[in-house]
């Protein structure tokens, strides 16, 4: 059914439909009744899905990706659709329009998107007030931090600190974004030492604050080399762990797609093998020292499966819900409890990481991400 509906919606500039579905779940968020009507339809609730990461407890391992809610207060909404969490973000400091519009393509071949939107958002103290006066709250809440476009990246900490700050109350988990493509060198502080002077003094910050879990955010450009060296850093300043990873500036399986060349982070199906590929080498390398939240072209259960069975202690999804709609977070949350039974495993728990260690063939990157 949705499948009609998605071609009708998909007649309209992405950006559209999304302030139009926004509009949509923002509604359901405010009548707290409502909401928890729909989750009970909706979110698959069963103890073997549960897991416990970073002192949470995650109803289902499925969570949202962080750029659907930019600090907008969709979230409680978004619950009632199923997810076991919600990464809402990224949030900077102040305020910012984002980049020019049209910021936001479809790739329906390639099931992916370019975006290129440049943190639009409203400032991290709009967004703590909409994040306090959430109605429907049943998984944590993460919240993925950002500097401001025109911060120079020698003041970026003050930034990562000034956001989190402003929000520490209202989150559960706070994630560093230094792997977004659209902030002209906020890349560049994935470099160990940029990182570091980000890292420590949050890190600090966040304990003051009664522990509050602090993970890093990657992306899939990076040399497998430098993501050792990054995971390394990141048990060395005390993070709660890595989600791999954001969005790419490759063009994997696209090429000759006019769309293709627009700027931006690819996302979706053409991620998923790298995502694989280095959510099970970080594995390899920190077993269940530095849980990892996998994400990157999760589309149905069995990718969900495959991202737990290669180290994933949670994943995330963004493009799959936009092209599978309403019934995303229910089918895969079904689809897990039957590999489950069909593995003949107690629950999500016993599967992370089972490819890696048993040494089972993971699909390692498309050539064609070659960056
Ligand atoms: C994103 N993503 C993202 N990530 C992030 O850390 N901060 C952000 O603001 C955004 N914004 C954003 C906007 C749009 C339109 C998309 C499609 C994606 C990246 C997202 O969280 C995720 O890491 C990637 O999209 C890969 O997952 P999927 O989409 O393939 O499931």
């Amino acid at each position: 059914m949705y499948g009609l509906l998605r071609a009708f919606l998909f007649l309209f500039e992405p950006e559209r439909i999304h302030r139009f579905v926004s509009r949509l779940i923002r509604f359901l968020g405010k009548h707290a009744g409502l909401a928890a009507l729909l989750r009970r339809r909706l979110a698959v609730e069963d103890e073997r899905l549960a897991v416990r990461a970073f002192g949470l407890r995650f109803p289902s391992p499925l969570g949202l990706a962080a750029g659907f809610d930019k600090g907008e207060g969709l979230a409680a909404g978004l619950f009632a659709l199923g997810f076991g969490s919600v990464e809402v973000g990224t949030i900077t400091p102040r305020p910012q329009p984002g980049n020019p519009q049209p910021r936001m393509f479809r790739l329906p071949a390639q099931q992916a998107l370019i975006n290129r939107m440049g943190f639009n958002n409203a400032g991290a103290a709009e967004a703590s007030t909409r994040y306090r006066l959430l109605a429907f709250r049943p998984g944590p809440l993460g919240i993925n931090l950002g500097k401001n476009k025109e911060t120079p990246a020698e003041r970026a900490a003050e930034d990562y600190l000034a956001a989190f700050d402003a929000l520490a109350d209202v989150g559960d988990y706070f994630v560093v974004n230094v792997s977004s493509p659209n902030t002209p060198g906020l890349r560049d502080l994935q470099a160990p030492e940029a990182l570091r002077s980000i890292l420590v003094p949050l890190v600090a910050a966040a304990q003051a604050r009664g522990g509050k879990p602090v993970l890093l955010k990657l992306a899939p450009d990076l040399a497998d080399e430098d993501v050792d060296a990054l995971s390394d850093l990141a048990r060395e300043v005390g993070l709660a762990g890595l989600i791999l990873a954001n969005t790419t500036i490759g063009r994997p399986t696209a090429e000759g797609e006019p769309v293709a060349k627009e700027a931006g982070g690819m996302s979706g199906a053409p991620l998923l093998g790298r995502a694989l590929a280095l959510v099970s080498r970080v594995y390899l390398r920190h077993g269940s020292r530095l849980p990892i939240i996998g994400v990157g072209g999760i589309f149905d259960a069995d990718d969900a499966w495959r991202m737990i069975r290669a180290g994933a202690t949670l994943v995330q999804g963004y493009t799959g819900f936009i092209y599978g709609g309403p019934g995303y977070a229910h089918r895969i949350e079904r689809g897990l409890l039957r590999h489950l039974e069909q593995a003949g495993l107690p629950g999500i728990e016993a599967a992370v990481g089972l490819d890696a260690r048993e040494g089972a063939a993971t699909p390692s990157a498309p050539a064609r991400l070659g960056v």
